[in-house]
C-alpha cells in the first residue's frame, strides 16, 4: 500500500495537500503538534476518500522528533513512498527586535527537520529503487527578505538543497520536486505576525496543494503556482539583488 507522509498536515496548505494524496489513492501518515486538529482532519479524509489515515503527534522543532516519526512508521510497518516536507512558519520584523526561539525554531522546523526527515526515508527509497519526495518553499526563494531575513534565506535553502538532491537521486528513480506558492491565506500571516493590511491572495492553499501534486507527478523540478510567480522567478535573474532587496523591504514596510 502506498503512503504519503506529510508534515504540517493540520491545517492550511498541509491539510489541502493529504486531501489531493488522498483523493489520488494514496494512504496517510500526517504530522503536527495539534492532536484534535489531525484527528479532525484523518476523521475529513477517511470519510470521503477509501485510504487509510494515521496520525503522527508530534513538535518538530524538538532534537530527536524526525527519529521518532521514523521509527513511528516503522513500528506501524509502514513503507512511505512519498514524502512532503511541507511544515514551516515565518516571522515578521527586525532580526535585531526578533525573538530568538522563535528564529530557532523556524530552522528547526524550515530546514533540519525537512532535512532530517530525507536523511532518515530516502535510503528505503533507494532501496526500493523508487520514492517521491515534494518539499514546501515560497516564492521567497527568489529574493532576500528584509523583515522576514531568516524565513526568506531558509526558503532558499530548502530550494537549493532540494535542486541537488534531484540530481544525486536521479538514478534511484527518485523524484524531487520543490513547491513554490506565492502567498496564500492561511494561519501563517497570523503565526508570522505579519501585518499587512490589505494582502491580495490570488491563489488558495487547495489550488496550491493541486499544482504540486501535479508537478510531483510530472517530476518537475520547481513548481510556481501562477503566472506572476514565473513572471517573478524570470525577473530576479536579471535584477540585482540589491534593488530586488529594497522591493521586499518597501513591500514589507509596517
Ligand atoms: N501561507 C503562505 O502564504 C505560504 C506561502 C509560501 C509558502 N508557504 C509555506 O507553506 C508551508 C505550509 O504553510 P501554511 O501556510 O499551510 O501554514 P499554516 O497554515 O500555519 O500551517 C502550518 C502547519 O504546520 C504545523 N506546525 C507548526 N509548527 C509545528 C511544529 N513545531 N511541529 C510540527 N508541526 C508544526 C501546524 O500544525 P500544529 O500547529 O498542529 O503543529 C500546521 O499544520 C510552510 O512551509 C510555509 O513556509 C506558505
Amino acid at each position: 500500500m502506498s503512503y504519503a507522509l506529510i508534515t504540517g498536515a493540520s491545517q492550511g496548505i498541509g491539510k489541502e495537500l493529504a486531501k489531493v494524496f488522498a483523493s489520488n489513492g494514496y494512504n496517510l501518515v500526517l504530522v503536527a503538534r495539534n492532536e484534535e486538529n489531525l484527528h479532525k482532519v484523518k476523521v475529513e479524509i477517511e470519510d470521503a476518500y477509501a485510504v487509510s489515515v494515521c496520525c503522527v503527534c508530534k513538535d518538530l522543532t524538538m532534537k530527536d522528533a524526525a527519529m521518532d516519526v521514523y521509527n513511528d512508521c516503522k513500528q506501524m510497518n509502514l513503507t512511505i513512498d512519498c514524502l512532503v516536507n511541507n511544515v514551516g512558519i515565518g516571522d515578521f520584523g527586525e532580526y535585531a527586535c526578533s525573538s530568538w526561539d522563535r528564529q530557532y525554531d523556524m530552522v528547526q522546523l524550515n530546514i533540519v527537520s525537512l532535512m532530517q526527515l530525507t536523511h532518515l526515508f530516502l535510503p528505503d527509497m533507494i532501496q526500493n529503487n523508487s520514492g517521491k519526495i515534494l518539499n514546501v518553499s515560497s516564492t521567497a526563494w527568489l529574493c532576500s527578505g528584509p523583515k522576514m531575513s531568516v524565513y526568506y534565506a531558509s526558503k532558499a535553502f530548502v530550494t537549493r538543497f532540494s535542486s541537488a538532491l534531484r540530481e544525486e537521486v536521479k538514478p534511484h528513480n527518485i523524484h524531487v520536486t520543490t513547491l513554490c506558492p506565492p502567498s496564500v491565506k492561511t494561519q501563517f500571516q497570523q503565526s508570522a505576525n505579519m501585518k499587512r493590511k490589505k494582502e491580495n491572495y490570488a491563489i488558495t492553499a487547495k489550488e496550491v496543494a493541486l499544482k504540486g501534486y501535479q508537478g510531483l507527478l510530472k517530476n518537475k523540478a520547481i513548481v510556481y503556482c501562477n503566472m506572476q510567480s514565473k513572471v517573478l522567478s524570470i525577473l530576479v535573474k536579471v535584477l540585482p539583488d540589491s534593488v530586488c532587496s529594497k522591493v521586499i523591504m518597501y513591500i514589507n514596510k509596517e
